[in-house]
């Protein structure tokens, strides 16, 4: 095991010598390898081929002088950044931003933030909740980072129209103008196209990279260079963990190992649901930003040759040790449809002491001269144990500090495992073709163009039945 490694995939708690009859057997793996061995040789050859970019992204030392030259002058004009963004262009921010940056950076006096902008990633357009953005943010001093692979997509596109409106009637046409960003990708889309007309500053998103696998494109790196993160060690991190892919035998390759070891524990011990439980509050948006990796990524109704195989891991997101007080009951009693992934932190930035008091009080004396850390620690490992003895399949995520370059390293490797899990269920991982109907039946409930017949079917769809709905 190399000492100096970012990240540690440990996968001790999945086999039965451990765990029981709930777990996997090293046989079922080494029966597996030749498929392994496919899906590498599979996910390279998309690569070379130029179909999927986002294993190259941590090399593009132009987009990073582009995005530091942008970021410093955002940092000098304006005292709010918004990342107008939905999905994969906005979880990645927020992952970075919660594990890199001060837990309360927006509540941090402005010069201890570096007289950096405060940051915020509404990614949702619930009315009350954007309306509530203009109480804490002077529009005159923000601009508005929007990010959109698509340049179409509704939300964003909404709520660009209604912040634009604001700052025109604010400021005038021209002055707005100013306070705007566009991120999207280089050739198509609605948002390139007004961008280009109201001569915004504009940042590429490579065409053969979606949204949840775009983090390390400009996407996730401005509003992480605005913030102060470290955007070259971030990459460098994703850099090291690239070479950790290059074996094809997944005894070497943390990712490709992860990939078949879930894909066994989900098609043959009914591991329906993934559970990503951080034992660091940083990571808990890591696990978010994981969901959606996972589950667009993998949930598909059709294999490659086009049949019908209904496949894919419901990834949920948890937090140690807060819901060991409120979902760890269910994980260690419930249904044995569960993976839990842990992600841990061997160091934190502070060590805590508690101090020693009241000795002869049962729950208060032990505690006394030891750490709060400590105390995390034993209890992330006594939920290790705990789950194992009840035979619940458990691997873990070992950081050994929350870095940039170990989060660089954690995004990256899990990108990886999803596009290894894709081959091996043998499915575009790449696409996401059952967001699309619901798409379709609001443009057409809004009266968009080409969208009529989606709208006569959803005036025609059953009207609720009102004996099914009691009210209180
Ligand atoms: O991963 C994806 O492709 C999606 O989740 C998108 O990120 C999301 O739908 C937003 O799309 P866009 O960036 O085109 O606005």
């Amino acid at each position: 095991m190399a000492k100096d490694a970012l990240l540690r995939y440990d996968f001790n708690g999945v086999f039965t010598d451990r765990i029981g009859e709930e777990g996997i057997k090293i046989e079922d793996l080494e029966e597996l390898a030749p498929r392994l061995k496919t899906a590498h040789e599979r996910v390279n050859l998309l690569r070379s081929e130029g179909k999927i970019g986002f294993f190259d992204l941590p090399y593009d030392d132009e987009l990073v002088a582009q995005v530091e030259i942008l970021a410093a002058d955002v940092v000098r004009k304006f005292d709010h950044f918004v990342v107008i963004g939905i999905g994969g262009s906005a979880l990645g921010n927020i992952a970075l931003h919660s594990a890199l940056n001060h837990p309360y950076y927006n509540e941090l006096p402005r010069k201890e933030r570096g007289k950096r902008p405060t940051m915020h990633f509404p990614d949702n357009i619930d009315p009350d909740r954007l309306a509530a953005l203009l109480d804490v943010i002077d529009l005159k001093k923000t601009v508005f980072n929007f990010i959109s692979k698509s340049g179409d997509t509704a939300e964003g596109m909404a709520t660009f129209l209604w912040v634009r409106q604001l700052l025109i009637k604010k400021l005038g046409a021209k002055k707005a103008r100013g306070h705007f960003i566009a991120t999207t990708d280089t050739e198509r889309g609605s948002l390139r196209e007004i961008a280009l007309k109201e001569g915004y500053p504009m940042l590429p998103i490579p065409a053969n990279v979606g949204g949840r696998f775009s983090v390390f494109t400009a996407v996730g790196l401005l509003s992480a260079a605005v913030s102060g993160i470290d955007i070259r060690a971030l990459l460098h991190g994703a850099a090291l963990a690239n070479r950790s892919f290059a074996p094809s035998d997944y005894r070497k390759n943390p990712a490709l190992a992860g990939a078949g070891i879930h894909y066994l524990l989900h098609t043959r011990r009914g591991k329906n649901i993934q559970i990503m439980m951080s034992y660091s509050h940083r990571l808990k948006d890591v696990a978010d930003w994981f969901r959606q990796l996972w589950a667009e990524s993998l949930g598909k109704q059709k294999d490659r040759q086009g049949r019908d195989v209904f496949v894919g891991q419901t990834p949920c997101k948890s937090v140690g040790v807060t819901d060991q007080h409120s979902q760890m009951q269910l994980y260690m009693e419930g249904p044995f449809d569960k993976v839990i992934t842990l992600l841990t932190v061997d160091e934190f930035e502070n060590e805590l002491k508690i101090p020693k008091a009241f000795p002869s009080v049962d729950s208060a004396g032990y505690l006394g001269g030891h750490t709060i850390n400590e105390l995390f620690h034993a209890e992330q490992a006594a939920s290790e144990l705990a789950l194992a003895q009840k035979g619940r399949p458990v691997c873990a995520i070992r950081l050994p500090a929350v870095t940039p370059e170990t989060v660089g390293a954690l995004l990256m490797m899990l990108e990886a495992q999803t596009a290894y899990a894709g081959e091996l269920y043998d499915i575009n991982a790449f696409d996401q073709p059952g967001v699309e109907l619901g798409k379709h039946f609001a443009y057409g409930i809004l009266g968009r163009t080409g969208f009529e017949d989606k709208a006569r079917e959803f005036n025609k769809a059953p009207k609720p039945d009102k004996s099914r709905i009691i009210c209180a």
